[in-house]
């Protein structure tokens, strides 16, 4: 099957909603570890207590950011992975490690990029006034939030949505999207072609529309 490996730094739902995908029979890809920047990260002890692998590479025990990234891809590379997935990896990345992994590394990031890229997605979309919203997973590039996109997950912004609602209904479709372009990516039906994207035989490749 196909090797993940799955950097987070918290609660870890993304990681779960791949990690039961992966469990299911037929299955094509397989989370072989867990790695977090921060020991704490909830996800980790879900992981752990499901038999996965996990490791802590501390961004606190490195003196800048070149020395983390080393030390993370020295860690990420000895289960030789075919793909890096970003779940809540909240560390932006060196373009040393970026490139890397360039066209194995892929991130979810909670927004219709390009729109709102960074952080406080859904303050941003309630500010900007927009009605619809969603998630996005992308192949990572050195420049934050603006990788090729792979498959994005739409959700209705609503009259009176706070941010907490909108946040919950955008991860929802989150947990819909992350599994379906791994089992893609492990049928080895991504092709990333310059800065675009095809998937063979899926013309569509948003949930949450028809
Ligand atoms: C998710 O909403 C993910 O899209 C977002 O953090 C949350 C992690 O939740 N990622 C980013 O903001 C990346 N900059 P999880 O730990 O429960 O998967």
């Amino acid at each position: 099957p196909c090797r993940l490996v799955v950097l987070i730094s918290g609660r870890g739902s993304n990681l779960q909603s791949i990690a039961e995908a992966c469990r299911t029979r037929g299955w094509p890809a397989e989370i072989r570890a867990v790695i977090a920047n921060r020991p704490q990260a909830a996800g980790l002890q879900w992981a752990a207590g499901h038999g996965i692998p996990t490791r802590v590479v501390s961004h606190r025990d490195h003196a800048d950011r070149a020395a983390f990234d080393a030390a993370l891809a020295r860690e990420i590379d000895a289960f030789e992975p075919d793909y890096v997935l970003l779940a809540g990896f909240m560390r932006i990345l060196t373009d040393g490690f970026v490139g890397h992994y360039a066209g194995r590394l892929v991130n979810i990031h909670p927004s219709l990029l390009p729109l709102f890229p960074g952080l406080e997605t859904h303050k941003q979309a309630l500010e900007a006034g927009v009605q619809v919203h969603g998630c996005t997973v992308h192949f990572v590039t050195p420049r934050l939030d603006h990788g090729p996109i792979i498959a994005q997950g739409v959700v209705p912004v609503l009259a009176g949505d706070t941010e907490a609602a909108l946040a919950e209904r955008v991860l929802t479709v989150e947990h819909r999207v992350y599994p379906l372009v791994v089992r893609w990516l492990a049928e080895g039906r991504v092709r990333l072609d310059g800065d675009r994207v095809q998937v063979e035989g899926c013309p569509q490749r948003t949930i949450g529309v028809e």
